[in-house]
């Protein structure tokens, strides 16, 4: 509960990993002491504010599941939801089951979420709908035709690389859930309100929030997590 509304959480883990290459879902992998997916998990369940977390995870995965009071999760704020074909279909399952007045979003693949990026991004929506945790662009971004050709470089001084936490209000995502039309693919679920025209605030993050998609990316959060400097 943040300030009277109810808050559910939802952690998308029913991807496939192909990227990572591991032969099964990259959210199984060890980081230090745990599966990746269970680092989101635990700072969900601790939160709080966090009345429910959603777990998201193909039906046949739940059977290999670990003990997770073991890894100091509170299990009985954990409720599981079968995961869809895409990560947009995945959160959808959940968020439609929930009946909270806002739900918060957190990509199982990311390990680094924080208490404080939790609190930014519920205190933003006391002013819009929805809010998303991003680091600013240290690269220059440019956009390419499908020949590989650039087309348009942005303003890397308003360009943000956007991460999870990203947080909702419940009744505006379920809008844009029947607005949407399947045009585009929402990478993020950001991408849905602002197809609506909502505004969405960001909440400065840190480069370190990083997401697990490559074997690299393991060996950057094993590094972070044991503090480890380049
Ligand atoms: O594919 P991407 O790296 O953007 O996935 C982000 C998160 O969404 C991961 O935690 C992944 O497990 C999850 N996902 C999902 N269902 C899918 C695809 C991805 O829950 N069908």
């Amino acid at each position: 509960m943040y300030q009277g509304k109810t808050v559910d959480a939802v952690l998308p883990a029913a991807g496939s990993g192909t990227r990572f290459g591991a032969g099964y879902n990259k959210a199984f992998v060890t980081l230090g002491d745990a599966p990746l997916f269970v680092h989101a998990l635990r700072t969900l369940c601790a939160h709080p504010a966090i009345d429910r977390v959603f777990l998201v995870m193909q039906e046949k995965e739940l059977a290999s599941l670990p003990d997770l009071c073991l890894y100091g999760c509170d299990d009985t704020v954990i409720e599981f939801t079968e995961g869809g074909a895409t990560r947009r279909e995945s959160v959808q399952n959940a968020v439609l089951r929930s009946d909270a007045d806002i739900v918060l979003i957190q990509d199982a693949a990311r390990p680094f979420i924080t208490f404080s990026y939790i609190d930014g991004c519920l205190a933003a929506l006391e002013t819009c709908r929805g809010a998303t945790v991003a680091a600013p662009a240290t690269d220059t971004v440019k956009i390419a035709d499908e020949k590989g050709l650039v087309t348009q470089t942005t303003d890397r001084a308003r360009t943000w690389m956007t991460q999870t936490p990203q947080c909702f209000d419940r009744k505006t995502l379920l809008r844009a859930y029947d607005a949407y039309d399947g045009s585009y693919e929402a990478t993020d679920d950001c991408m849905l309100l602002e197809h609506l025209g909502e505004a969405i605030a960001i909440v400065p993050g840190s480069r370190s929030n990083i997401k697990v998609t490559t074997p690299l990316d393991l060996v950057l959060a094993q590094a972070l997590l044991t503090g480890k400097s380049f």
